[in-house]
């Protein structure tokens, strides 16, 4: 039986995950990477439905990173070709329990099957207001900033006038709050140029499990290990 929303006393509005650990859990069965993340697309849907149940507001998930491009042309390929059939296959999901899904990341740099795709799910869920859902695509937090920067100065902002509310502004996840937490599965415990500027107070959170092996009660653990955090933003 799951877990009820109730039995986190705290949970995160802004919920991002690093999903890692699709090629390994793959090798590990003798099977292609590209059977990894099949597997692993899996697993999203499971923790988008859960994450929506528990009335977690935005959920950020780390899909395509722009270092991704240096893998085998077939893994990207295998990559980019999941992500059509995920989202053709997922889109009732997201309609029925009024998910929004949006981008962040140079997703303009993407395949035109990939950016089409995407934007008819953006555009068909734009409306939906229980959850949002960013995939994270083509997506590294130092492009993020630089993008931000080049953009301000194309805008002829005065120096005075840019404050950390002006450029969290000019990021991808313009008017969404910080994420409060990053899970990170597979056991790395590094950030891989996610969410640079916005996760300087995320609470960072280390799952063993493989992303395809990572379900509910993987879920659960994390948010549990989350609720027992003290966030203190530099106060005593
Ligand atoms: C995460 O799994 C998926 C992407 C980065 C696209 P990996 O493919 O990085 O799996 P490992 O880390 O090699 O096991
Ligand atoms: C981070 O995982 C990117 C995604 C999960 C999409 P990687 O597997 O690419 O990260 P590194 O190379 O191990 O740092
Ligand atoms: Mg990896």
């Amino acid at each position: 039986m799951a877990d009820t929303p109730s039995v986190f006393s705290v949970l995160p509005r802004h919920l991002a995950i690093i999903m890692d650990g699709n090629g390994r859990w793959a090798q590990a069965r003798g099977l292609a990477r590209s059977e990894g993340h099949k597997a692993g697309a899996e697993t999203v849907r499971t923790i988008v439905a859960e994450c929506c149940r528990l009335s977690i507001s935005y959920l950020t998930l780390y899909a395509f990173s722009t270092e991704n491009w240096s893998r085998p042309k077939t893994e990207v390929s295998a990559l980019f070709a999941l992500l059509v059939e995920f989202l053709r296959r997922e889109l009732p999901l997201l309609q029925e329990k009024h998910i929004c899904l949006r981008t962040i990341g140079a997703v303009e740099a993407l395949p035109l099957a990939q950016r089409s795709a995407l934007a008819h799910a953006v555009r068909a869920t734009e409306g939906n207001r229980a959850m949002v859902l960013n995939l994270a695509l083509n997506y590294g937090g130092r492009q993020e900033i630089l993008r931000a920067v080049r953009n301000m100065i194309h805008d002829g902002l005065a120096e005075t006038s840019v404050t950390e509310e002006v450029l969290a502004g000019y990021l991808y996840t313009a008017g969404q709050p910080d994420p409060d937490c990053i899970i990170r599965t597979s056991g790395e415990q590094r950030l891989s140029n996610y969410l640079l500027y916005q996760s300087a107070y995320s609470e960072l959170i280390f799952s063993p499990v493989f992303w395809p092996d990572f379900g509910v009660s993987e879920l659960h653990r994390a948010l549990q290990e989350y609720a027992g955090r003290t966030r203190r933003f530099g106060k005593c």
